[in-house]
């Protein structure tokens, strides 16, 4: 073995200080760069702890000073040296500047091919997305990107304490689980010793958590990855992890309160953040209303505004004709840059699909006189025109944006817009980031699909507020569920429900659902078959802790917090991955493919 790999590190590249002036030590690291100076060569040595400049000259060992000219780039070196004050030379900017390393022996561990890429401490490097996936480990030793997993590490380790402390088990359940026909969509394992049938990977550990309840565990967690086949944004990868909770006797307040505490300690410790609890509660209809979505973002105004009321009858068609019409009141302060052309933007933005689809955006400006200046102010009557400056608690020089629709139009129009003004007129104060985080609960227990029938919006057994259930008799359409998520800054970062474990309740949601005998047993018989046997009342969770760690990193895609993850194509660039596999493999499975649509697979 060489010798400074046996003697081992003195200490990390982050931690040499003026008190270490005089010391002998060993480091570790990459050469990050590496600078000729007259004679002397300079090397900043860097290792996920940080950078020290390392450096080699004729005067202090002749030996290391020779070898030291032929180091490049991420080649991976040890030294031993003598710590020296930099005196007048101190670099401010680094936390170990006040000292260098005079290096008397190197030791070259391996060399390095030129990097793809600069590996520079830069969370705007300019080098496409895909090329440093495709070098990902490269990718991995940028010091920016590295801060991120460091925060990732200690996100689990408090998850750990804190839910440890309130006494929970950390326990694990299958990936290969049983395939559910019409569920979220499954990534299958064919089953070698059982041609013909499949595993699915789990896409949630929901039902093994509700046994563990059956089976006395009492309080459940679990740090897991879910598996979903899902079209993937920015915010949804294919694997991802949750902090999955469950616990017997539940309210919503057992399950809010471990919860908020986890939060609240992640926030103290990886963002300096302290959090007022209890967290605030939103009912779903609320956060509708005032913010048009079921994530709303906390951290700015700009609330919509129902006048449905006061347009009926205003003389303008586009309004008297919608079921609902809501704006939004950018203040005078924040209106300057709507401009016209800026106006025609906003206009198409709400056309756009994604964003709902509007038929158009109706504007107004507020006139010094409290009148309103606008394409269709023309045909307002003066009541209408008080009653819309009264609702929207305008003021003079304020914009106002409409859109009328019907409820989901209106709301996911005015929701996309709503965030879009916030970034477009800059509402948020970068220099302080702020956390806010609610709850939003009842839901609806049920979503109808376009031919009319109903779904679960969560999953079967998520329990009806108990003064709703007789409405699943009469109005299925309007019973809320005890289901709750909680969102941070405009993410869903989590959610969860109290289930039902009372067989009557149960038997009358799946008659919603019109789920027949064969049906339910099928997919859920051996749930229910353990519901025979003294199910205590339960409920839970599961937040989304890649979520959380990208909104702490203050990142913008998960891509950023998960160490080798997949493209919105589903690939993984490093590995290549998805392949084809051997026709062999594939014929021990039982498997034939089906040729591929447009393309002659014979
Ligand atoms: P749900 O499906 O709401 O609930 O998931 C819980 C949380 O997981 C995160 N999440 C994701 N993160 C990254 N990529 C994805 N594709 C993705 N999908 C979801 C979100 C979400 O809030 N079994 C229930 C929980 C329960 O009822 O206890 C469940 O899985 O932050
Ligand atoms: P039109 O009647 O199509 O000429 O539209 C007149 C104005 O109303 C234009 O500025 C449109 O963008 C706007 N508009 C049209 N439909 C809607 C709608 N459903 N909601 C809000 N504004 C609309």
């Amino acid at each position: 073995m060489s010798s400074l790999l046996a003697t081992g590190r003195t200490h990390d590249c982050g931690s040499l200080r003026r008190e270490h002036v005089g010391n002998e030590v060993v480091l570790f690291g990459w050469v990050h760069r590496r600078r000729d100076h007259g004679g002397r060569i300079f090397v900043d040595l860097r290792d996920r702890a940080g950078l020290t400049q390392v450096v080699f000259g004729p005067d202090i060992d002749e030996g290391a000073h020779a070898l030291a000219d032929q180091l490049r780039s991420e080649f991976c070196i040890g030294i031993r040296g003598t710590v020296v004050d930099r005196g007048e030379n101190e670099n401010p900017n680094l936390p170990t500047g006040a000292i260098e390393v005079e290096a008397h022996t190197l030791e070259v561990f391996s060399t390095s091919a030129t990097p793809p890429f600069v590996i520079a401490d830069d969370d705007r490097l300019d080098v496409h997305e895909n090329l440093r996936l495709a070098y990902r480990y490269l990718d991995l030793r940028r010091p920016c990107v590295q801060r991120n997993f460091l925060l990732r590490s200690r996100l689990y380790q408090i998850t750990r304490s804190v839910l440890t402390r309130h006494g929970f088990w950390e326990l694990e359940t299958p990936y290969l689980v049983k395939y559910t026909p019409g569920g979220a969509r499954n990534f299958l394992v064919p089953s070698r010793l059982n041609p013909g049938t499949f595993y699915a990977l789990a896409e949630s550990p929901q039902i093994y958590k509700q046994l563990f309840m059956v089976a006395g565990f009492d309080k459940y967690f679990q740090i897991t990855r879910c598996f979903r086949d899902e079209d993937l944004r920015n915010d949804r990868q294919p694997e991802f992890t949750q902090i999955d909770v469950e616990l017997s006797f539940a309210t919503p307040e057992r399950v809010f309160a471990p919860i908020e505490e986890l939060v609240a300690e992640a926030l103290r410790e990886l963002a300096g953040h302290e959090l007022e609890l209890p967290l605030p509660r939103l009912s779903w209809r609320e956060a509708m209303e005032r913010f048009g979505t079921d994530k709303p973002d906390l951290r700015f105004g700009l609330e919509l505004r129902d006048v449905t009321e006061v347009t009926r009858g205003c003389g303008f068609r586009v309004f008297e004709s919608a079921p609902l019409v809501k704006g939004l009141c950018v203040p005078p302060e924040h209106a300057a840059p709507l401009t016209r052309s800026q106006l025609d933007k906003l206009t198409d933005f709400v056309k756009k699909r994604e964003h709902g689809g509007a038929k158009g955006l109706a504007w107004a400006r507020v006139e010094p006189d409290g009148s309103l200046k606008a394409p269709f102010a023309k045909n307002l009557s003066p009541e209408a025109t008080a009653g819309i400056v009264r609702v929207m608690e305008a003021e003079p020089g304020s914009v106002l944006l409409f859109v009328a629709d019907d409820f989901d139009t209106v709301h996911t129009a005015l929701s996309a817009l709503r965030l879009h003004l916030r970034d477009l007129l800059g509402l948020l104060d970068e220099a302080s980031p702020s956390w806010r985080l609610a709850w939003v609960t009842e839901f609806p227990l049920f979503e109808r699909t376009d031919d009319g029938r109903y779904v679960s919006a969560h999953h079967p057994f998520t329990s009806p507020l108990p003064e709703d259930v007789p409405l699943l008799d009469t109005d299925p359409a309007s019973v809320h569920a005890q289901a709750y998520d909680l969102v941070m800054n405009g993410n869903e970062i989590g959610g969860g429900s109290i289930r039902i474990h009372r067989a009557d309740v149960q038997a009358k949601v799946f008659e919603v659902l019109g789920l027949d005998e064969e049906e339910k047993q099928q997919k859920f018989g051996f749930l229910l078959e353990a519901f025979r046997y003294g199910p205590p009342p339960h409920g839970g969770i599961a937040l989304g802790l890649d979520r959380i760690a990208m909104l702490l990193a203050g990142a913008e895609s998960l891509r950023d917090v998960i160490a080798f993850p997949k493209t919105q194509r589903g690939h993984d660039l490093m590995t290549g991955c998805p392949t084809p596999v051997d026709e062999a493999q594939l014929a021990e499975l039982y498997i034939t493919h089906r040729p591929l649509p447009g393309r002659d697979d014979t």
